[in-house]
């Protein structure tokens, strides 16, 4: 069996959300100190709905593939939606992970989650 799915390949050769949004409404970043990977988040929020999202992610394959499926996964929707997201919901929308790369995408959770916080306490002062 392939080590990665057809999906995990797509979204690493053509990541979707590349790039950074200028004046984001949030911005978040998650990092794993094992491998050194590194993923920002940038959202713009419109009444509490997600209209877009951009990602940088210096790492490897899965992170890439993880941050682009994430960021596909939370457009258009509601930040309290958004932040229930979970690396599990993302992994399974690649079609699977290797077990050894499940925490790639743990990357997403929580540059996501940060992203949102960020949005929230902005929101909030
Ligand atoms: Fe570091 Fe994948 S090996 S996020």
């Amino acid at each position: 069996m392939a080590l990665y799915s057809d999906k995990v390949m797509d979204h690493f050769m053509n990541p979707r959300n590349v790039g950074i949004i200028e004046n984001a409404d949030g911005i978040g970043e998650a990092g794993n100190a094992k491998c050194g990977d590194i993923m920002k988040m940038y959202l713009k929020i419109d009444d509490d709905v997600i209209t877009d999202v951009k990602f940088e992610t210096f790492g490897c394959a899965s992170a890439i593939a993880s941050s682009s499926m994430a960021t596909e996964l939370i457009k258009g929707q509601r930040v309290e939606d958004a932040m229930k997201l979970t690396n599990k919901a993302v992994a399974e929308a690649l079609d699977g992970l290797p077990e050894y790369k499940m925490h790639c995408s743990v990357l997403a959770e929580e540059a996501i989650e940060a992203a949102l916080k960020d949005y929230q306490s902005k929101k909030n002062s």
